[in-house]
């Protein structure tokens, strides 16, 4: 009870949700990495981007820039860097000491807007300030900003300032031919950059739960539609009762594995209704054959004891009634062996057995029975054969053979019994010159009950179960069993077992 509701508790989901969770899980890790790789690799461009930028912009300052007479001459720079609005922060920074600015420039400047946010600085060849913009008032760029352009090898960093704003700074060389004069530095905040990488991650973290909840209704939809097919299967097979075993769950014309599952399906139910109909038979032939010889106890006691009659017909009576309890018992027997069979509890036993002894020790036994009959019962050729099986039951297949050739051959015919092996295999047959089997008898003949003479079988005690037993017991050897014959002129029936 304890272990029901444990197991109650923690049953899995049906596969629609197990499919849908997982579906969703495996899209959530994707799409982790996706913005995980999307973001890294924007921080790269943005950033590649601004240094180029950086760099242009050092270097269309540095075109407005010569030097005459020993002096840093600042020309025209607002017309190449409009929006950088360069000379008014160059006025406004400008130092008492670069007193060598060229004055058009700072005329050009007057009354443009000041901007907190343009980091321009020139140096000259001995490193020091000739112009800065305000902006790098609140900054401290490492020493090796400067010295590294000083030493012709061009610099690029970043720089947090005093208002914790971080700054990529781009220092590089200010050359009048091959001679360099100055360094000019620029900068530009990174709170842009910060910014527009924020809102991305802002997007991506709101898209995202999204585009999950969506990917989850839509399989589930699709899980749905998918197992669909499944369901009316179910529905069809839950309705199938063993009473209507012709009935069949719908093929889909797709081939797909719901088609393969509904085949196979439909294969399993035709098995079961084959071997239904095969164990309605049994029951059936069973209870004819046990009728008959009740039916002839019942006619023969009745007429006996409805007329007082001598003592010798009451021992007729007695005799015939005692041949008809033996072929009861007999039935009785096969359907007791058929029973086990089918529940597979007959033991078999594993001896070495001689084939071709059993067999002459059969020739011996039912010499009397065919003679009897006027016929001539021989050993063939015996070859020495063993065997791994029962001597018992061994000998009840033969014996049940040469019963038949016995039962089945006029008077005069012939029956030989060989032995012979033949590479792994031990064959043994069983000749008769009888009556024979039609093509169509022969497929039949090793079903339980089937005769193809009724009349002739039950004249000689038989009811149709001795070549079923024999199959059934070649079976258990891992041997098999088959038949030769040609109506009128004789059969041989030959058993293949696997030699030691
Ligand atoms: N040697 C044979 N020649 C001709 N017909 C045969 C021969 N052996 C078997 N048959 C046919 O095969 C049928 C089935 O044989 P099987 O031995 O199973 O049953 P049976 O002999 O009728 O009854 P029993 O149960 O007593 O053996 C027989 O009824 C007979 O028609
Ligand atoms: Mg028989």
């Amino acid at each position: 009870m304890k272990n029901l509701k444990k197991s109650v508790m923690f049953a899995p989901p049906g596969i629609r949700t197990q499919l849908t969770i997982w579906y969703t899980g495996v899209s959530a890790l994707l799409l982790l990495l996706f913005g995980v790789a999307f973001y890294s690799s924007l921080q790269t461009l943005l950033s590649t981007s601004l240094d180029m930028t950086l760099q242009m912009r050092s270097q269309q300052i540095a075109e407005g820039i010569t030097k005459r007479n020993g002096q840093i001459v600042v020309e025209d720079i607002v017309h190449e860097l409009p929006e950088l609005n360069a000379t008014a922060a160059l006025i406004d920074s400008f130092d008492s000491d670069a007193s060598d600015v060229s004055a058009d420039t700072i005329n050009q400047s007057q009354g443009t807007a000041y901007q907190s946010s343009t980091f321009v600085r020139i140096f000259d060849a001995s490193g020091k300030v000739v112009y800065s913009t305000s902006a790098f008032a609140a900054l401290k760029p490492p020493g090796v900003s400067v010295m590294n352009p000083l030493h012709n090898k061009p610099w690029r960093g970043t720089v947090t300032g005093t208002d914790g704003q971080e700054i990529r700074l781009y220092s590089t060389m200010l050359l009048d031919r091959t001679q360099l004069f100055g360094v000019v530095q620029v900068g530009q905040s990174l709170s842009d950059l910060k910014n527009r990488l924020q809102d991305i991650t802002l997007a991506l973290v709101l898209i995202t739960p999204i585009i999950l909840l969506f990917s989850a209704v839509v399989c589930y939809w699709l899980a749905g539609r998918a197992f669909r097919p499944i369901h009316r299967l179910a529905y069809t097979a839950r309705e199938i009762e063993a009473t209507d075993l012709h009935r069949r769950v719908p093929v889909p014309r797709a081939r797909d594995e719901v088609r393969e599952l509904a085949t196979i399906f439909n294969q399993m139910v035709e098995r079961l209704e084959h071997s239904f109909a095969q164990q309605r038979r049994f029951v059936a032939d069973a209870s004819h054959e046990l009728r008959t010889p009740v039916a002839v106890i019942r006619s023969m006691t009745d007429v006996a004891l409805s007329q007082p009659s001598e003592v010798e017909e009451y021992v007729a009576v007695l005799q015939e009634v005692n041949a008809e309890a033996e072929r009861l018992s007999q039935l009785i027997n096969s359907l007791l062996t058929f029973a086990r069979a089918d529940e597979s509890q007959v033991h078999f036993d594993e001896d070495e057995v001689r084939l071709d002894l059993l067999a002459a020790d059969v020739v011996e036994s039912m010499k009397p029975l065919a003679e009897e009959r006027q016929l001539t019962l021989c050993a063939g050729i015996l070859q020495e054969a063993t065997i791994i099986g029962d001597a018992a039951r061994l000998i009840q297949v033969i014996m049940s053979l040469v019963d038949n050739a016995i039962a089945y051959t006029n008077p005069g015919g012939r029956i030989t019994l060989s032995v012979q092996t033949y590479k792994e295999q031990a064959c043994l047959s069983v000749s008769d010159t009888g009556i024979g089997i039609t093509p169509q008898d022969k497929e039949h003949i090793f079903e339980r009950f089937y005769r193809a003479d009724p009349a002739r079988s039950r004249a000689a005690g038989g009811s149709g179960l001795g070549l079923a037993i024999a199959d059934w017991i070649i079976r258990a050897h891992h041997g098999s069993i088959a038949v030769e014959s040609q109506p009128g002129k004789g059969s041989t029936f030959t058993v293949n077992l696997p030699l030691i």
